[in-house]
């Protein structure tokens, strides 16, 4: 089953008042491509501004706290995400399980937050270098997700899976079509083990120095559901090509054997 590709851009720390036309320029040129579903996840502090930019236009966090309200100095929840114009947030970037030390169940809990509260979730998962190195790459992605997955899902259309390989993030490298392929077919397997039938339906994305360069040969691989991509998605020049790629695999399917 072909899913619709997600094409979410994730601005990580970049983003001011002045980048708001940029955000503009992306979106207008995004409803161009509605085969393709679009985000642009910013800074906390920045989404009230972009969604009012551009209404309609899926504005999406980048990390979520786990409790509705409280003692959490400097956190945001999800119910401010959504009362500040997001509809989306991502969960569990390796540069917050590094920096901040987020677990596996920190980013559970952090999914079911998010989901409860009506927004969609896109949840990261990926290996260090040595982990490749050593042949346990697919062993550490399906403990991710088997510890990660939420465990109450109503819409499975609101969860997707980022597989980001951590040496890939801002690196120029990205793996074999077949390195990537293996992984994403171990993620829906983990999936549907979880879920059932439903786990076919949460979209499986790929991120790590996606470029317009490698955009339509990453989305031609099978069970690639879109992408979420860091640098080349700051700006429109960069990041269009690669939604236009994601529209172009959805008008030449691959032949299914
Ligand atoms: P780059 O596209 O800059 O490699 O970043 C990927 C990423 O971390 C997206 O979340």
């Amino acid at each position: 089953m072909a899913l619709k590709k997600l094409v979410a851009g994730n601005w990580k720390m970049h983003g001011l008042s002045s980048d708001l036309a940029e955000i503009k320029a992306i979106a207008d040129a995004a409803r161009g491509y509605p085969e393709v579903d679009v985000a642009l996840c910013v800074p906390a502090i920045l989404i009230e501004r972009a969604s009012r930019a551009v209404p309609g236009f899926a504005i999406g966090g980048q990390d979520v706290h786990f409790a509705e309200k409280g003692a959490h100095t400097g956190c945001v929840s999800a119910a401010m995400l959504l009362d500040a114009g997001a509809t989306l947030t991502i969960v569990g970037h390796s540069e917050r399980r590094e920096a901040q030390r987020e677990s596996d169940e920190d980013v559970q809990a952090k999914a079911e937050a998010a989901l409860e509260c009506g927004l969609g979730v896109i949840l990261c998962v990926g290996e260090h270098l040595f982990d490749r190195e050593n042949a346990k790459a697919v062993e550490v992605g399906e403990l991710q997700i088997d510890h990660g997955l939420p465990d109450e899902v109503a819409d499975f259309d609101k969860l997707a899976i980022a597989y980001e390989p951590i040496w890939a993030i801002g690196t120029g490298k990205v793996p074999t079509a077949d390195e990537i392929s293996e992984m994403h077919a171990a993620i829906r397997d983990r999936l549907v083990a979880t879920y059932g039938e439903p786990g076919q339906q949460v979209r499986i994305l790929y991120g790590g120095s996606v470029k317009a360069a490698n955009a339509a040969e990453i989305f031609s691989v099978p069970d690639v559901d879109g992408a979420l991509v860091g640098g080349a998605s700051l700006n429109a020049a960069d990041f269009l090509p690669i939604v236009e790629a994601a529209a172009a695999a959805v008008e030449a399917p691959r032949a299914i054997a």
